[in-house]
């Protein structure tokens, strides 16, 4: 499946915004179990479960495609693109640590309240800085590649992997996190 470059940039707007519900939502868990309350630990895992296999595995493959894109047809407009690969490496790690925590949890091992409120929060500030990075800054210069090659495809097929929650088609797995999407939305 063949798709225009710039449809790949609203793509990873779209992410963007879905990610950063998700993040309020792992923010506002991690908030319980600060004040000491139980928090919806099955909400945490499906939004560890959604991060991790969705947006490590789609979103990030995504914009290495425009990232290569400005770094082969406009290098003026590359710089600094180096530090992409080691920060989403780095978010990759943070995720899946947080993600074990929780499962450790879930089978009935000992995890601190003060490890997973740590673990939890250096994800979120990491993860929240690198999209900011990219909304102010790398997607506005992709921007100008996207002008310029107004007509240049992408094949990405190996990446169409639907997403599970925001896509047409909604994993049955997932209906607890989309009923508590729902709810935050309206409050
Ligand atoms: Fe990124
Ligand atoms: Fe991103």
């Amino acid at each position: 499946m063949t798709i225009q470059l710039a449809d790949i940039l609203d793509d990873l707007h779209e992410d963007h915004r879905n990610m950063a519900v998700m993040l309020d939502l792992l923010e506002r868990e991690t908030g319980r179990i600060r004040e000491g309350n139980k928090p919806d630990y099955e909400l945490l895992h499906d939004i560890m479960r959604y991060l991790t296999v969705y947006s490590d595995a789609v979103h990030h493959p995504k914009e290495d495609i425009v990232y290569s894109a400005m770094k082969s047809k406009r290098p003026e407009l590359a710089a600094g693109l180096e530090r992409v690969e080691p920060e989403h490496e780095d978010i990759a790690k943070l995720g899946e640590t947080l993600r074990n925590d929780i499962e450790a949890i879930a089978s009935g091992a000992a995890v601190t309240r003060e490890r997973i409120i740590e673990d939890s929060t250096d994800y979120v500030h990491r993860l929240r800085a690198h999209m900011l990075w990219e909304e102010e800054d790398l997607f506005r210069r992709a921007d100008a590649l996207v002008k310029d090659e107004s007509l240049m495809f992408v094949d990405i097929s190996h990446l169409d992997k639907l997403d599970p929650v925001f896509g047409p088609e909604r994993e049955h797995s997932f209906a607890n996190l989309l009923e508590n999407i729902k709810d935050f939305s309206d409050s």
